[in-house]
Formats: C-alpha cells, structure tokens, sequence
C-alpha cells in the first residue's frame, strides 16, 4: 500500500489500528497510530524513515512493489527508535550499501539497536543532500525528543519532514489534517502527545520553532511520523506548540485522588464544590487515578492552573496509583501550576505530607498546607473541603 502525496513524495508507511499502548506500557492510544514512511522519488530517490520492527517484513514487501530497491539512493533517518528505524536490519539486507543519513547520536543509538555497522552518512544541522529538482536539508533537533533526532526540510516542494514532533497517535485512512472529520479528536490526540512525550523539553520546542522560523523558508506541508499529514494551514500545529510549549494552562482545576473507603473521594469532591461556589466558569474534572487512564490524568494535568492530589494513608505511605502520577508528574516537568494536597487517615497519617513534599520536589506552588481528615470527614471536615475549594478558586 502507498499513497502519493505530491509528484516527488510517497507515503510507504504502516496504519497501526490495533495499537493500545506504546513505549512499552507507558502511553495508551485509543485512537491507533501510524508509522510513516516516506519515499522521494527525484533524480535521486531517498527513503525517509521506516516503520516499526513487527511491521518490517510487510514494510519491505510492500517498497519492493513500490520501486525496485535497488534503485535507493539514500535512506535518512531522522530518529533511531525503534518504531522508526525498526525496519532497517530487513532492508539493510537487501541494499547493505546504500547511504544512512543520521545525526551522530542516531549511528549510536542505530547500531545500539541492531548492532550493525551500516554505511552511516553523519549530518549536522544545515547540511544539504541535493537530489536534483529538490534538495534535502538536514536540521538536528536534538532532544525533541531524543538526542538522536533530526528534521529534514525539502526544499522545492516545501516539505518538512518533521518525525515525531508535530505528530499524534491517531490512526486514519483520510491521512491530511483537512480531511479528518473530528478535528477535536485529532486535536485532542496531539495534545495528549505533547503533554506526555514533549513537555519535559518544552525550551528547547520554542527554541527550535524559532530556529525553524529564522531559516525563513516557507512550509507547504508538514509530514510527521505520526499520524496524519497538516497539508492545510500546516502552521496551526507550529503555533499550537508555542502555545503548549509556554507553560501552557486552561481555565480548568482537576482533582487527582485514589481513595479505600470514599473519604478522600468525598473530599475531592466537597473542595470542588468550593471551587464552583466562587467560581462558575472554571472547569473542574475529578479524576480518579487507581481508575483513569495514566496518560488521560497526565493530559489534564497539563491543561490546568491548579492540581489538588488526594490520597488515604496506607501502610505509613499513598495509594499506588497516586505515587506512580505523582512520579509521572515529577518527570514531565509541568511548570507554573498550582497544588494542593489532601486525605483521610485512621491512625499515622503520612499521605499528604508525602504528596505535598513530592508536588514541591515536582516544582508545583503550593496554595495552602494540605488538609488531613482523620477517619471519614464529618460535618466541619467537609467544611474544610469546601473551604478549601474557595481558597484554590480564588488563588
Ligand atoms: Fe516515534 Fe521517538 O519515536
């Protein structure tokens, strides 16, 4: 299977509708995804990336009927994970010596990988590979999100070829922006990726769109390795991006907690109360983390301007699930965002000191000293709550 995207460029890449979880157990995807690969058929013909190493085979097949193999030029390699490169030992064997064209941290992470030692081109950022009518530019992007990452830029049709950034895990066969009918889904799909691959490295996507801007060249398209191609007005995702690269927030408040015997659920939601008593615009989601999915917490996360983290005392420590966010949390470096702390205990009561030392570690302002219930909250404990939901409102 392929598609043409324009007279040079066709996409020989893999639609993963059954994918659920990706990066091991670490992101679910709800929506499928896709592996694009990209084929330029020039003076020169260049393979841009691959796909994933269970697709390979069927990856290979397929580029065969597509173009005699043979006549590859160059394969670039804008980023050594594996759900890109995962195709390269079958290919490999099939044209050993054709060109790899990599950054320096992608032959590591390469031959890390599959332990070969192909003919690697190395490339910095600038650095062109003219293949006639069109040339290829090469721009690191180094930590966005691995170090190994690049962008190639063609120029003559305008493309950039952007790999993971820019993309989402959503699977569909209407492969441009224009033509997905839900645009809140693919929008909400690509936020979910920012939120939880991209944020811990938020400076350097600014620093990078600017950088992009600066060369001054225009876009036509942008084709991610994610995903669907942006084809219209494919600067909406570029500025969608500074926007979730500025320490982004929404009008919204969401109420993490785990609770044993509903007291802390109980708390949550009396504090939301609080918050909608002052306040009728603000969202507030409570969301239960022992029950939610990790990734849709973490999305919500990043879209609000205050957090609460609520969680029972058990065996002198938090709930599971309230320390595995709250670590999660930690990682993805959410900056200029509110916290509050909150639970019930029987007996020693450690939970909210604990969830508030990890919200400072996490670099959260803390709006008030946590509130701690013993047993299940009775009337003034509910006060409390409801209080506090003032209290976070007006903060
Ligand atoms: Fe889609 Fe970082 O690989």
């Amino acid at each position: 299977m392929f598609f043409k995207i324009n007279d040079f460029v066709k996409w020989v890449g893999k639609i993963d509708w059954d994918l659920t979880k990706f990066h091991g157990e670490e992101y679910s995807v709800s929506r499928g995804s896709s592996y694009n690969s990209y084929l330029i058929e020039d003076e020169k013909t260049v393979l841009i990336d691959t796909v994933w190493e269970p697709f390979s085979k069927e990856f290979v097949q397929n580029l065969e009927k597509v173009i005699d193999l043979d006549k590859i030029d160059y394969i670039v390699a804008n980023h050594g994970e594996i759900d890109h490169s995962g195709a390269l030992p079958d290919l490999m064997e099939k044209i050993p010596n054709v060109p790899i064209y990599c950054t320096q941290n992608a032959v590591d992470s390469i031959k890390g990988h599959y332990h070969k030692d192909w003919n690697f081109n190395v490339v910095k950022t600038g650095d062109i590979l003219d293949i006639g009518k069109n040339t290829l530019v090469f721009i690191e992007a180094r930590m966005l999100h691995w170090p190994d990452t690049m962008m190639t830029y063609m120029s003559g049709e305008d493309i950039l070829f952007s790999n993971d950034a820019f993309g989402q895990h959503f699977a569909s066969e209407q492969m441009y922006n224009d033509l997905v009918a839900d645009q809140d889904e693919l929008f909400a799909e690509a936020i979910k990726y920012y939120a939880n691959i991209l944020t811990p490295f938020s400076k350097l996507v600014i620093n990078k769109i600017k950088e992009l801007q600066g060369m001054k060249v225009p876009v036509n398209m942008i084709l991610p390795s994610h995903g669907i191609i942006w084809r219209d007005n494919p600067m909406q995702i570029v500025e969608k991006y500074l926007e979730w690269a500025d320490n982004y927030k929404e009008n919204q408040i969401t109420l993490l907690y785990d609770t044993m015997w509903n007291g802390t659920k109980r708390l949550a939601e009396t504090i939301a109360k609080g918050i909608k008593s002052v306040d009728e615009e603000v969202t507030v989601k409570l969301m239960n983390t022992g029950k939610k999915d990790k990734n849709d917490v973490l999305t919500e996360v990043f879209k609000s301007k205050t957090i609460g983290v609520g969680s029972p005392t058990i065996n002198q420590t938090v709930l599971h699930s309230v320390a595995g966010i709250l670590d999660m949390i930690k990682s993805l470096k959410f900056r200029d965002k509110n916290a509050i702390a909150y639970g019930t205990y029987g007996w020693s009561g450690e939970s909210t000191k604990i969830i508030k030392e990890e919200l400072e570690k996490a670099k959260f302002s803390i709006i008030d000293e946590p509130l701690l219930v013993k047993w299940n909250p009775d009337e003034e404990s509910l006060k409390k709550a409801f209080d506090l939901g003032i209290k976070i409102s007006k903060k």
